[in-house]
């Protein structure tokens, strides 16, 4: 078996030697269904020509384009030529040839290239798109950037030889955007849909009205956008990021024209992109109802366009003025998208309103319905009636299966996109409805990518780029017949974090090329390792496209644990399939290609922020200013301690994690590294032999929208003994701060003595105070790390 292995070995060193490649000479992504390396390569020069058959405008303005991108990033002018190959002649051709192989579907390809001749083959425009787009990718990054500099910068302008056959796994490859928390340029779209194309998604699903803005011109209700695209102010950061909660005072607004969305929609379809648009009902409604207040079960109230982020109580009433209104509106919104989806949310409506509603109620008796959930799908179902009439089909969040069962259906002709984990996409599938899947633990690039103490705000959740890849958007429960169903998958762009077009590049990219290989790449293929391998020359890709793209897939992780000595032990990890080596700094510098390079653990006597990137030689790959972390040193530290009083969370605290040197995590979804009390805290630290000591510093969790408070007085004693403890210092503490959440280290300094035992109690103020969010509520402290001076 070994011989076999090592001859393998042999032969795969002596092929690449032989056709001259490293494994980096294909770097597709979305991997290609089929790749035949072959030695050689075709060298784009001044004598190439590009031939396409006549008759094909389609064809020839996909050829077009590429060409004149082509020419204008390598300062070459090749030229496109309309005819018939002939076999003979034709060196230094890139041949485009229609295809009648049906096994290539509608959207595949198939490239064959050798160091004299490319030749493209489809069997409609689609395929050739997506033709084109591997072949930017089979030549140098730099070929969709801006004018290659003259001279010696200048890469060499190849395309490595080899057969490709290539088709998607699925026929929706779906990205959304969220334009109504935050809006987005048209510039901004375009820039979008380019880079989708890139990456061989065909469905931009364009979330256009929410809560917090109505974002598309509606010509017969033109309050709509007067009115409802404007918001008063926003929340200012995550949504408990401050109690009580800040607002921007900024009045922000924006929406599209019907011209605007033509030009979208006609940019998109040029990349063969389908523009699905969204308008939200019933739920997620405000903005409608801030412009039409008889919209509501409440027509005598007033509403805003909200200001901060959640789900609202006040929805579209199904009164006939509501469906009026909904079918003018979606109309309008037909006349300007032809795909076949239209986008009816149905996604987390509150029932409060028409519970109290009398006509609801009455409503649900004249229509023989059970209560509100079937009420809702009333709702959907006369929406999708009057869309299926015009020829159309509706799309809905999973909750449009709400009120489904044995006597009331929703139509069998709406697709369900399933984002509450993959249950309600199952059971639509079951019960043949198409489905798209787009589960939040999966596909919710709004999530964390990282570290959330590292990361710029995200919605909550972890989701990094190697989870976004493992996804399987076909679930493993479906019978083969069911499965036909499920259409495919996309990735989910709320923007309620995401205020700038540079933060959702960050958000989105990578993490979409990743889900690009989930829905184009055979199942079978799929391969994190071998996708790692071809991400850095991907990434060189959105570099030449000035994306601001996430680097965290280089970033390292720290890990530490005390010494024996009371030092603290620091562990730097590189990922191990991202190229390149670790420099850091423990002088609170950035890390630069001169730094250190990290070979062994550090070991640290002091406190020290220590602060890590990944280089390869002197190029930085990560983001330098990203990774530092604080790292606490002290007489406390690795020393046991004894929790009188017993904790909530890290019981029993066997790691000893207030006493290790590792900083407690604020950022994100949850805390990191605390241990936290429902009563009083009451710990002695050991630290093992009498020695002076004057103060004490303690982490504790401000956090007090979750109930998470100061303590009200903390006391310090000191003992010999462990048994009989002399106070130290006894402080009042404010207990009612609220603010910016935070880990604050309060400080408690006494006056010099010689102790072999430090007591800290902290007292609880028990209920949360008066003035902040949940007054009366029972308090909790949390604590990091405990220092001793
Ligand atoms: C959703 O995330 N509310 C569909």
């Amino acid at each position: 078996m070994r011989t076999v292995s090592f001859l393998l070995a042999l032969l795969w060193v002596a092929l690449l030697n032989c056709i001259g490649q490293t494994p980096n000479r294909y770097t597709l992504v979305p991997r290609p269904a089929q790749l035949e390396p072959r030695p050689g390569e075709f060298v784009l020069g001044p004598g190439t020509t590009f031939l396409v058959p006549a008759g094909l405008p389609a064809l020839k303005t996909v050829v077009d384009s590429f060409a004149s991108q082509i020419n204008r990033s390598t300062g070459l002018s090749m030229a496109v030529q309309t005819g018939t190959a002939s076999p003979a002649a034709g060196t230094n051709q890139l041949v485009f040839i229609t295809s009648r192989d049906t096994t290539l579907g509608s959207e595949g390809y198939r490239i064959d290239a050798t160091d004299s001749r490319i030749t493209v083959e489809a069997t409609a425009t689609n395929g050739f798109f997506y033709a084109v787009q591997t072949l930017y990718q089979l030549l140098p990054p730099a070929i969709l950037g801006k004018p290659a500099v003259a001279g010696t910068g200048k890469p060499a302008w190849t395309i490595p030889a080899c057969r490709i056959q290539d088709r998607p796994r699925y026929v929706y490859r779906g990205l959304h955007l969220d334009v109504s928390r935050h809006f987005f340029s048209v510039p901004f779209i375009k820039r979008y849909l380019d880079l989708m194309a890139l990456h061989k998604f065909n469905t931009f699903h364009w979330h256009l009205t929410d809560d917090q803005g109505w974002r598309i011109e509606i010509k017969k209700y033109p309050k709509l956008t007067q009115v409802g695209a404007q918001r008063r102010e926003t929340i200012v950061g995550h949504y408990d990021d401050y109690d009580p909660q800040v607002f921007d005072g900024q009045p922000y607004g924006g929406f599209y024209t019907q011209d605007q969305v033509r030009e979208v929609v006609r940019y998109a379809a040029a990349r063969h992109i389908t523009v699905v648009p969204e308008i939200e009902l019933p739920g997620h409604a405000l903005a409608a109802l801030a412009a039409y207040p008889e919209l509501s079960c409440n027509p005598s109230s007033t509403y805003q366009p909200a200001t901060k982020w959640g789900v609202f109580t006040d929805v579209f009433c199904p009164t006939e003025t509501t469906f009026g209104f909904l079918q003018d509106v979606l109309t309008e919104v037909m006349s300007l998208f032809p795909g076949k989806y239209i986008h009816i949310g149905g996604d987390e409506c509150p029932k409060d309103a028409w519970r109290k509603s009398t006509f609801c109620q009455q409503l649900i008796k004249r229509e023989g319905l059970k209560n509100e959930h079937e009420l809702q799908l009333y709702f959907i179902n006369r929406i999708d009636k009057f869309v299926t009439a015009k020829g159309r089909r509706i799309i809905g969040w999973d909750e449009i299966l709400e009120g489904n069962g044995p006597t009331t259906r929703l139509s069998p002709k709406a697709t369900v996109m399933s984002w509450r984990g993959t249950k309600g996409g199952i059971q639509a599938a079951r019960q043949q409805h198409d489905v798209v899947m787009t589960p939040g633990k999966f596909c919710y690039l709004d999530h964390y990518q990282g570290d959330p103490a590292l990361e710029p705000t995200g919605f909550g959740d972890l989701l990094p780029l190697s989870l976004v890849y493992s996804y399987n958007p076909t679930p493993t429960e479906l019978s083969p017949a069911e499965a036909t169903h499920i259409l495919g998958a996309q990735g989910n762009v709320w923007t309620e974090y995401i205020d700038t077009p540079e933060q959702a590049e960050y958000m989105v990219w990578p993490r979409a090329a990743a889900l690009a290989e989930v829905v184009w790449t055979p199942l079978a293929l799929k391969d994190y390792t071998d996708f790692s391998r071809r991400l850095p020359t991907h990434l060189a890709r959105l570099s030449s496209l000035n994306v601001n793209y996430a680097r965290t897939f280089f970033d390292a992780t720290l890990s530490a644990q005390p010494t024996s000595d009371g030092k603290v032990q620091v562990t730097l990890t590189k990922n191990p399939l991202a190229p390149g080596e670790l420099r850091y700094t423990v002088d609170g510098s950035i890390p630069s290609g001169e730094s250190s390079r990290y070979e062994q653990p550090l070991v640290l006597d002091q406190s020290t922020t220590v602060r890590t990137a990944t280089f390869q030689g002197s190029q930085p790959l990560s983001q330098l200013a990203k990774v530092q972390t604080e790292f606490l040193v002290s007489k406390a530290t690795g020393k046991p301690y004894t929790l009188v009083s017993a904790p909530t969370t890290g019981r029993p605290d066997r790691n000893y994690s207030l006493t290790n040197g590792v900083v407690g995590g604020m950022g994100g979804y949850e805390l990191a590294n605390v241990v936290s009390f429902a009563n009083d805290i009451n710990l002695i630290i050991d630290l093992g032999t009498s020695q002076p000591v004057e103060g004490v510093r303690v982490g504790f969790v401000k956090y007090t929208a979750k109930n998470m408070c100061l303590p009200r007085q903390v006391e310090i004693a000191v003992s010999d003994d462990g048994k009989t403890f002399r106070p130290a210092l006894t402080t009042k503490t404010n207990a009612a701060e609220g603010g910016k959440r935070a880990i604050v280290r309060l400080p408690f300094d006494f006056p010099p003595t010689t102790a072999r035992y430090v007591r800290i109690i902290a007292r609880t103020v028990g209920t949360v105070p008066a003035g902040l969010r949940n007054p009366g509520k029972a308090a909790q402290m949390a604590v990091d790390e405990i220092e001793v001076r």
